[in-house]
């Protein structure tokens, strides 16, 4: 990213209600890092930003490719309420919902679509990966680490052989020059905006609005096997809704599940 430190970036992001802000040049991983922070307590929004992570991954720990310079990298740390704790695994598409949104707002881009669950498509390419990861001491949740991972410029995106699906970066999508920081500032901005109707039925709305493929042939793929059907958008816990030939509806629960278009 351009020219930054961690005074820079503090600085940046003052106006936000944000809790610790820790920036640096190389990391593993954000995730991991925040991670290890999570049960020391540091304040909620606890923020943690890599210029490069040499070992970034996603679900399952599959790799995540950054590059200096050119991915924008970052983990944050927040502690669900007792009504969030009901609808954990929809922290990845409230982050899904601030990147879209960011990104309507400061490119005012109406072609950011989530592919469900959580990844960000330009041109239904992927652009930006998600991954919230939780803490667990028995059954009392420690915490949450929410981890976003951007392809800012063309570095950012990992040889075509490398992936499971294409991928693309916002300034060869968009055909604009991008401020990490100032992307970074509204990503934040949009989070916690809509964090504060989380996870109502608004938000869920607001999510499938932005889900690509919807009315499309799609194919889901889990330990179960593959099924194929028609994608009708979410149901009210935010599982998938598809429906086969023979007309009836099956809901995924955002397990392992993949979905690609046919
Ligand atoms: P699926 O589409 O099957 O649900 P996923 O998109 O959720 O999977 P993860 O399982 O979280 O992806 O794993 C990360 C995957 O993202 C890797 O397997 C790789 O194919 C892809 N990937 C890694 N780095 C990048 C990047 N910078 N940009 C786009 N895609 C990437
Ligand atoms: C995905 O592929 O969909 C998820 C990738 C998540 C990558 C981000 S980058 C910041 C944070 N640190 C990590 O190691 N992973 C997440």
């Amino acid at each position: 990213m351009e020219g930054v430190d961690e005074k820079t970036l503090v600085q940046q992001l003052a106006d936000l209600p944000l809790g610790e802000i820790h920036f640096f040049n190389e990391l593993p991983s954000t995730n991991r890092t925040a991670m290890e922070w999570i049960t020391q307590h540091p304040l909620e929004y606890s923020l943690f930003v890599a210029d490069h992570q040499t070992a970034g991954y996603g679900r399952n720990q599959r790799s995540w490719f950054a590059s200096a310079g050119a991915s924008l990298s970052f983990s944050l740390i927040l502690y669900p309420t007792r009504q969030e704790l009901q609808a954990l695994p929809l922290f990845s598409a409230l982050a899904a919902v601030a990147v879209c949104t960011a990104l309507e707002t400061c490119f005012s881009t109406e072609k950011a679509q989530i592919k469900w669950p959580n990844d960000v498509l330009l041109d239904e390419k992927k652009c930006a990966g998600i991954l919230c990861e939780s803490r667990w001491q028995g059954s009392i949740n420690e915490g949450l680490v929410m981890g976003i991972g951007i392809n800012i410029r063309s570095a950012a995106v990992p040889p075509a052989t490398d992936l499971l699906f294409p991928a693309t970066c916002l300034e060869d999508a968009l055909g604009v020059s991008v401020d990490s920081w100032k992307f970074l500032h509204v990503i934040l901005e949009q989070l916690l905006h809509y964090r504060g109707f989380f996870p109502s039925s608004t938000f869920l709305q607001t999510w499938q609005n932005r889900l690509a493929f919807r009315g499309q042939v799609v194919t889901l793929t889990s330990n179960d096997g593959q099924q194929q059907g028609i994608m009708q958008g979410v149901d009210e816990q935010g599982f998938l809704v598809i429906k086969e030939k023979s007309g009836r509806l099956h809901h995924f629960s955002l397990g392992d599940v993949s979905l690609r278009p046919v």
